[in-house]
């Protein structure tokens, strides 16, 4: 398996590969994700911003993965509830750049999470949405507990058709 470095975002400092990323990933044709490269309209402050928040929200949080040259090669944001009633779910969205798929950075960043989370005294539940048809994304979350909780029929369009999307979730004791 290909070695990656997972660590925590910096801001200041990661914004811009993180926007960079985004924007590629947004911008490929075949991809499960709901924003277009065009509708992807993020300035580098409204990131650091962003991810500013996730840092220094109490059940939010937001990893990298570098590849071998230190580039940017994936991450995953946790994103926890606002309330008092909700702190404890923590939502998630992740990607890895179309040259480092299948390499396992994937996997890494969300056992990272998930170690976290069993580890934080809040996060009880870490939930996603992904397109039915996504098949990694969906082999992997369920390889690692996550389960389809429900459907949302017809929610994503492309080309005319008409795709569902799971609600996964998996509840930490
Ligand atoms: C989903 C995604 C993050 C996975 O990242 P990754 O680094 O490629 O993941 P990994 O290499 O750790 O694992 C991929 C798994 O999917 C499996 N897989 C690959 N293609 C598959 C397919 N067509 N059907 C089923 N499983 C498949 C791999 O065998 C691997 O499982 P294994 O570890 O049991 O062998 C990546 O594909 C991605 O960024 N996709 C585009 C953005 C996206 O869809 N994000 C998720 C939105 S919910």
């Amino acid at each position: 398996m290909t070695e990656f470095e997972i660590r925590p975002v910096r801001p200041l400092e990661d914004a811009s590969a993180v926007l960079d990323h985004v924007r590629a990933v947004c911008g490929e044709p075949g991809v499960w994700v709901v924003t277009t490269a065009d509708e992807f309209q993020v300035t580098v402050d409204e990131e650091v911003a962003l991810l500013r928040d996730l840092s220094d929200h109490p059940t939010s949080a937001c990893w990298i993965g570098l590849d071998a040259t230190q580039r940017l090669a994936g991450m995953l944001m946790a994103r926890g509830g606002d309330r008092q009633r909700n702190q404890h779910v923590s939502s998630l969205g992740m990607s890895v750049s179309a040259a480092h798929r299948g390499q396992g950075l994937g996997r890494q960043l969300l056992v990272t999470c998930l170690d976290w989370a069993r580890e934080h005294e809040l996060v009880r539940r870490v939930e996603l949405n992904v397109i039915a048809d996504n098949a990694p994304a969906v082999h992997l979350y369920r390889s690692l507990g996550f389960e389809v909780e429900g459907v949302q029929r017809g929610i994503y369009q492309r080309n005319g058709r008409l795709h569902d999307q799971y609600v996964m979730a998996v509840l930490l004791s």
